[in-house]
């Protein structure tokens, strides 16, 4: 801004100063070579009353002052006598008699005799003192060149008003630049503080520091950006947060198994005569300590696979009723055993294609776990049925039901509602969320339904023609 403000000043000031001096000039020059005409054969003939005569009353009509000189620069007559008789040397004259120009004019500075360009005006700045414009004619006779003819006139006033102007320019311009760098100060500190704030933020959050946030302010694009990166932290530090305590309760989770074993082996190896029946159930417990831990890496696998999104599910038609049939029949001798009673309401068989393997996990998990969880003689009930667009299959029984405040952790890693006793039941609380997961995977939901003493109902919905 400041400096097309000072470009135009300046063409202004020349523009202004040029057109004053052109029209000043402009007079000078016609009365200049009216004279000429006039004062060459008087000059040719050294008539030099008759000149000073004519020149003198010129000068008194024009307020300036005439010179005459000779081809060799000295002053033949001065209309105020002062120079008559000395050498004078001006650029003007010069161009007349070196350069062979008819007229030429040029503005001087009164105390140094100096010529200005009116062009580099703006920044000569010297607005004191007296000015002068110089305008020269030649005087010829025939075609020889046998003189000048100088008129001198003050040009103060046009002068000084052209300093006058170029000051105000340049007070202007100062201003201007001034209230331009402050502003555009402003503005950059505004427009950036946001973005530096972010930039820190980022910076701390590189370190490991994911509690970061920023400020949300101003409006547009800096404040969706700061919107955006606070999700984006929030997430990362959820993320985190759930990862470091999955790391943890699985670690917890491996190492039960692995104590108990090694209790049971050291005693294995520190009572060499144990009792032989004694030493059996020893190496039963480990074995069955293996199992356990083999169950829990291959559940944790599963969970990191979908986690990394490498599953890939194989749909296939299916119906689920089937699933349904083949686990009620897979779980039979289980719930035979705790003498409970297992209803299977299949009102539609459901074909729909899905992953054969995956959607039976789901469903064994589910019924496992309504066996596992209700009292010896309850009762299980799976029910199958098509509401609009998806295939709903609920398994409910009349367990001890889940408390209140465990129904938002159900699907929770590791989570169990009585850690003791599903401990005895040899679960590792990674059932539901891996069942989770799968239903998720189909493009499904579930949902479970539940109070204490009265019992449970795992509600999955799929739907037919996932998206
Ligand atoms: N039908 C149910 N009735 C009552 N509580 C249940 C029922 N199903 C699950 N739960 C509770 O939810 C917890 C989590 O179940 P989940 O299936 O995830 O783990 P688990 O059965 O303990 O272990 P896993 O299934 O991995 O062998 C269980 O520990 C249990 O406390
Ligand atoms: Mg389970």
């Amino acid at each position: 801004m400041g400096l097309s403000f000072g470009v135009t000043a300046g063409s202004l000031n020349s523009m202004v100063g040029d057109f004053l001096f052109d029209e000043r000039v402009r007079s000078q020059r016609t009365e200049l070579e009216r004279l000429s005409v006039t004062a060459a054969p008087l000059l040719a003939r050294a008539d030099t009353e008759a000149l000073a005569d004519l020149l003198e009353g010129a000068a008194g009509e024009v307020s300036g002052r005439f010179l005459v000189l000779d081809e060799t620069g000295k002053t033949h007559l001065d209309t105020e006598g002062e120079l008559t008789g000395t050498l004078f040397q001006s650029e003007e004259t010069d161009a007349i008699v070196r350069r062979g120009q008819s007229v030429y004019f040029g503005v001087h500075d009164g105390a140094t005799g100096e010529l200005v360009n009116t062009h580099s005006l703006i920044f000569t700045l010297r607005p004191s003192g007296a000015w002068y414009s110089y305008c020269a004619a030649r005087l010829v006779d025939g075609d020889e060149v046998i003189g000048v003819l100088l008129l001198m006139s003050p040009v103060t006033d046009m002068m000084t008003g052209l300093f006058s102007l170029q000051r105000q320019m340049l007070l202007i311009f100062l201003l201007v630049a001034l209230i331009a760098f402050v502003v555009s100060l402003l503005f950059s500190s505004i427009l950036t503080r946001p973005i530096q704030d972010m930039t820190r933020a980022i910076q701390r959050m590189a370190k490991g520091n994911f509690s970061e946030r920023v400020k949300v302010s101003g409006t547009g694009e800096i404040r969706r950006l700061a919107e955006t990166f606070n999700t984006m932290s929030e997430k990362i530090e959820t993320l985190d947060l759930t990862r470091n305590q999955f790391v943890a309760n699985a670690s917890h989770e491996l190492k039960t198994p692995l104590a108990a074993m090694k209790v049971m082996i050291e005693s294995l190896i520190y009572q060499p005569d144990m009792d032989k029946a004694l030493r059996t159930e020893f190496l039963q417990d480990t074995n069955k300590e293996i199992d356990r831990l083999s169950a829990i890496v291959s559940d944790l696998l599963t969970l990191v696979r979908m986690d990394a999104n490498s599953v890939q599910l194989t749909r296939e038609p299916l119906t689920i009723a089937e699933l349904v049939q083949e686990n009620a029949h897979r779980l039979d001798s289980v719930m035979r055993k705790r003498d409970q009673t297992l209803e299977l309401k299949l009102e539609d068989p459901c074909d729909l294609n899905a992953d054969r393997g995956k959607l039976n996990q789901v469903i064994y998990n589910l019924m496992e776990n309504a066996s596992k969880y209700t009292q010896e003689g309850g009762e299980i009930t799976v029910t199958l049925a098509r509401v609009g667009r998806d295939a709903v299959l609920t398994v409910a029984d009349n367990g001890p039901g889940i408390p209140k405040d465990s129904i938002p952790h159900i699907f929770d890693r590791f989570y169990r509602v009585d850690k003791a006793r599903s401990r005895e039941t040899g679960g590792t609380g990674l059932g539901l969320s891996i069942v989770k997961q799968l239903v998720l995977l189909h493009g499904g939901t579930i949902r479970v339904e539940s109070e204490e003493g009265v019992g449970s109902s795992f509600i999955v919905e799929l739907p037919f023609s996932p998206s």
